[in-house]
């Protein structure tokens, strides 16, 4: 318990140490940005106005995190404050798995190819030894446990949502996370937590529906179409507000895994896509709560 305290300790001053510097190095300036909407007879038309919004110039900050357990450390990691272009400022993702982590490893190569203007600055986890933990640890992304097991030393929610918000974190992405979120990351980051499910939702969603099981349901309901639904994370399983789909065909002979990996690969593609949106601000919520994707070509485009 001791060495615990000690510890918590020593990273948050290790991190207020951290966030001091950054502090006097950025030259932050205030820019704003979001947008609301008219709604006219037949069509729907956006205003976008100006709020506030830190945007800093490029900072060069030297992490040395060193905690044990919950919160592996993170030696010598360059952050670096972007600033993406058009006054939107480059974001940070932190991004939860419990398995493979295909989609986390193909949002992580957009971050690094600069597709996505954003940079993945922790995973959680909470299975230590998954595939996207190791995967996390070999890219030099700090890994975190959470939650709290009897056989794992995670965090606790308070604890996780701190830790967050010491990596300064914008955005959660949910990349097969299999543990329920809790209403204290909801409530602390509203309209920032995407997940993807592998199914058109409302279809073939909730507590019972993951893994293959999704797949086998969808071909014994003898359903033509399956895909990828990416949401808005609320306090109940596959509930929140869809922001992207993509139709997948079901064959007559698919077996759950064929279906499975025909899913997959447009998972990785939908994910990346929602996850650039999000990151250039690029999402407006129209006034009956369902959330859009603006165009970045054609700015007068929402699907
Ligand atoms: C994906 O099918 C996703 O839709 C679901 O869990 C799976 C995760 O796969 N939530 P991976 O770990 O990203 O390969």
């Amino acid at each position: 318990m001791e060495a615990r305290s000690l510890l918590s300790e020593f990273c948050s001053n290790s991190t207020n140490l951290i966030l001091q510097k950054t502090r006097k190095l950025s030259t932050a300036r205030i820019v704003s940005s979001s947008s609301s909407f008219i709604q006219s007879h037949n069509r729907v038309s956006f205003k976008t106005h100006y709020h506030t919004k830190l945007v800093s110039q490029r900072v060069e900050i030297k992490r040395r995190l060193q905690c044990t357990n919950s919160v592996e450390k993170a030696e010598d990691l360059n952050a670096v404050v972007k600033d993406s272009g058009n006054g939107v400022r480059h974001k940070k993702l932190a991004v939860f798995v419990s398995g493979g982590g295909s989609n986390f490893r193909s949002i992580h190569e957009a971050t690094v190819e600069g597709r996505v203007k954003g940079d993945i600055v922790v995973l959680v986890t909470n299975k230590s030894g998954c595939g996207g933990a190791e995967y996390a640890r070999a890219s030099g992304i700090p890994v975190i446990l959470f939650p709290k097991t009897k056989e794992t030393e995670g965090l606790s929610p308070t604890d996780l949502v701190s830790a967050l918000r010491k990596f300064e974190v914008d955005f959660i992405l949910l990349a097969g996370y299999l543990k329920l979120i809790p209403a204290e990351l909801i409530q602390a980051y509203p309209r920032s937590i995407l997940n993807i499910h592998p199914s058109l939702l409302p279809a073939f969603g909730g507590k019972d529906y993951y893994g293959m099981k999704v797949h086998k349901a969808v071909i014994a309901s003898g359903a033509r179409y399956s895909g990828p639904t990416i949401h808005f994370v609320d306090e109940h399983y596959d509930t929140g507000r869809i922001l992207a789909q993509k139709a997948v065909p079901v064959l007559a002979n698919d077996t759950a895994e064929v279906l499975a990996a025909r899913v997959l690969h447009e998972e990785h593609q939908l994910y990346v896509e929602a996850t650039a949106a999000l990151c250039e601000e690029r999402i407006i919520w129209r006034e009956d709560g369902v959330p859009l994707i603006r165009s970045r070509e054609n700015p007068n485009v929402y699907s």
